[in-house]
């Protein structure tokens, strides 16, 4: 190789390595990321709200002037860390936890915004969330809310969930809500 010929080749080098280094995007097959096949998963826990707790695991944080005089309290905004858990019981393990915000969004009927984070903290689950999204009537008996992602274990995951009150305290609002969540990931 004479003088121009290495010149070239480590022109044609470092080009490559530019090419690679400046890619935006490229396809994958989801086996090179280790994803093979797609699974239906079943989970079955108890979302408490503990309005009573100390310290309360809901909150309010934002209400608007006109939310006094919504028949649906339209506006009120609530941040929630909510623990999750196997049986009905407060006292039963903890699974996971509830972490979100809710906002009345309906100006007619009980509807309210549902954004939360499912924070698992159980075996093979453990650091891994769910994203729910969704619509909350709730009054309605059984409520049904997406599922819109995941990470860790629910990497990819799409699916919905049901919700049914099992126990709501007039006095003090604390509730007890049961969640069936049906979701599709790797
Ligand atoms: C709405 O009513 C609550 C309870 O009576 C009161 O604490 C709050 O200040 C009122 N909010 C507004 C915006 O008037
Ligand atoms: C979950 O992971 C955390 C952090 O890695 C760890 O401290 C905890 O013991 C784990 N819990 C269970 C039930 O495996």
């Amino acid at each position: 190789m004479n003088q121009k010929h290495i010149i070239i080749t480590i022109f044609l080098f470092q080009l490559l390595i530019q090419t690679k280094s400046q890619q935006f995007s490229e396809n994958l097959s989801p086996n090179s990321l280790g994803f093979e096949k797609e699974k239906l998963t079943h989970l079955h826990f108890y979302f408490h709200e503990v309005i009573s707790g100390r310290p309360p695991t809901v909150v309010q944080v934002a209400e608007a002037a006109t939310t006094n005089s919504s028949k649906t309290g339209f506006g009120t905004t609530y941040v929630a860390d909510n623990p999750l858990t196997v049986g009905p019981e407060l006292t039963s393990k903890i699974v996971g936890r509830g972490q979100g915000m809710s906002a009345s969004a309906d100006l007619n009927d009980f509807g309210y915004l549902w954004v939360f984070n499912l924070v698992f903290g159980e075996g093979k689950y453990n650091g891994s969330t769910l994203s729910l999204l969704g619509r909350n009537a709730v009054l309605a008996p059984v409520r049904e809310m997406s599922i819109v992602g995941g990470t860790g274990f629910f990497r990819f995951a799409r699916g919905y969930a049901l919700t049914k009150t099992q126990f709501s305290n007039p006095s003090n609002g604390d509730s007890t809500v049961e969640y069936d969540v049906f979701v599709i990931h790797y």
